[in-house]
């Protein structure tokens, strides 16, 4: 058994490295990674995949000590998991993980990923690289077998978000949105760049489920099956327009002078019928993860992205009513919800002028 320390997390025993990440993007220390912080992630994989509630065989890529793949294996029925990693020094953690759990559906395996999915294709296929993963999704989508479910993060949130555009445009061949709607727009460039990818091997995308959280983008996918569903999802993709002086916002499925942010995944981001079939219960961050669900569930899936209360509150130069409350008055005129997005943020259907009057008249100094 190599060096270490036990944690629980959810049911599952884990051996992990005593020098590990606990918070922030995680990094290296020793020669295995571990990012305590990382327990929702994993949690989040436990729920999506009890939900998807039949048969399956996982691949979780790039598993380092196998955490996210024991738990599948231990606490998803019916799942058969292969917790893959390039690294040589992460398999006597993976195999001590195995057998601290008693499992008999997980195996350990030692490959360079692209080998791995050149021989071999899987129902499930996770990938969770440092940083950006986009070197890895060819050979993920060669890897999931017809209708499989794609599961990818990045923690490359710089780019995506547009802190540093270029290596943005370099990645992901998209123009990113800075300001307040950046996270959706990191987000959703992630998205696009998936669907262009599983475009080139005529298979669609449905979104299961997607997010930003801490300092990573994650989403699900559900890959269709044939050209009419690529060329559905292409469809989806589009640009957008934010202007920071007036506020002004819209999306197109074309670029122009004007709509030139992105390209954006401008379709859903979740299925809510499919999230409100995940349940919470037993889960490591029980409470964290009941109230994303329920955001999730709730959250209005428009095309337009995020409002932010601190965006208004500068423009118009009042203080903000309490968002709750201001969702509330939203919703007697159109749609509106909170987001899981940013807890200051909401989506709304109403164009920009319903929403500045009526911040107006929700401000508590229109009030005084
Ligand atoms: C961020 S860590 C994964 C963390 C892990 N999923 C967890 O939840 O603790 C990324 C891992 O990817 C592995 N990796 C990098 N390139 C790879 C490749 N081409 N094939 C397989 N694994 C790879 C690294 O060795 C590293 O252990």
């Amino acid at each position: 058994m190599p060096d270490g320390m036990v944690i629980r997390e959810g049911s599952t025993d884990i051996l992990v490295p005593e020098l590990h990440s606990s918070g922030g993007p995680g990094k290296i220390q020793g020669g295995v990674f571990f990012n305590e912080q990382m327990a929702f992630n994993r949690d989040v994989s436990v729920m999506f995949l009890r939900a998807v509630g039949r048969e399956l065989t996982v691949a979780d890529a790039m598993t380092a000590t196998g955490s996210r793949a024991v738990r599948i294996a231990n606490e998803v029925k019916c799942t058969q998991v292969t917790a893959n990693d390039i690294s040589p020094d992460t398999i006597p953690y993976i195999e001590a993980n195995i057998s601290m759990n008693n499992l008999q559906n997980c195996v350990a395996s030692n490959r360079n990923l692209h080998s791995l999915f050149a021989d071999e294709a899987f129902d499930y296929v996770d990938l969770d690289p440092f940083g950006s993963p986009v070197p890895f999704i060819q050979s993920a989508i060669l890897g999931c077998r017809k209708k499989g479910i794609l599961a990818i993060t990045a923690t490359d949130t710089a780019p995506l978000a547009g802190a540093h555009a270029p290596k943005c445009r370099r990645r992901y061949q998209s123009e990113p949105v800075r300001g307040y709607m950046c996270h959706e727009g990191g987000l959703r460039i992630l998205m696009c760049s998936i669907a262009r990818e599983l475009a080139k091997f005529d298979r669609g995308m449905k979104p299961l489920l997607s997010f930003y959280a801490d300092h990573y983008f994650r989403t699900y996918i559900q890959i269709e099956e044939g050209a009419e569903k690529a060329d559905k999802m292409m469809d989806q993709l589009g640009y957008m327009e934010y202007n920071m002086e007036t506020l002004e916002r819209s999306t197109s499925k074309h670029y122009d002078s004007i709509h030139k942010y992105g390209p954006f995944w401008l379709g859903p981001l979740h299925d809510q019928e499919f999230v409100s079939r995940m349940d919470a219960t037993g889960m490591a961050a029980e409470k964290r993860c009941r109230k994303y669900l329920d955001l999730w569930k709730n959250e209005l899936d428009t095309e337009v992205f995020v409002y932010d209360m601190s965006e208004l509150s500068s423009y118009i130069k009042k203080s903000p009513a309490k968002l709750a409350d201001f969702i509330e008055l939203l919703n007697a005129h159109g749609k509106a919800s909170p987001t899981h997005i940013c807890p200051t943020s909401f989506k709304t259907d109403l164009p920009l002028k319903d929403v500045l009057s009526l911040y107006i008249d929700a401000s508590p100094d229109s009030k005084s």
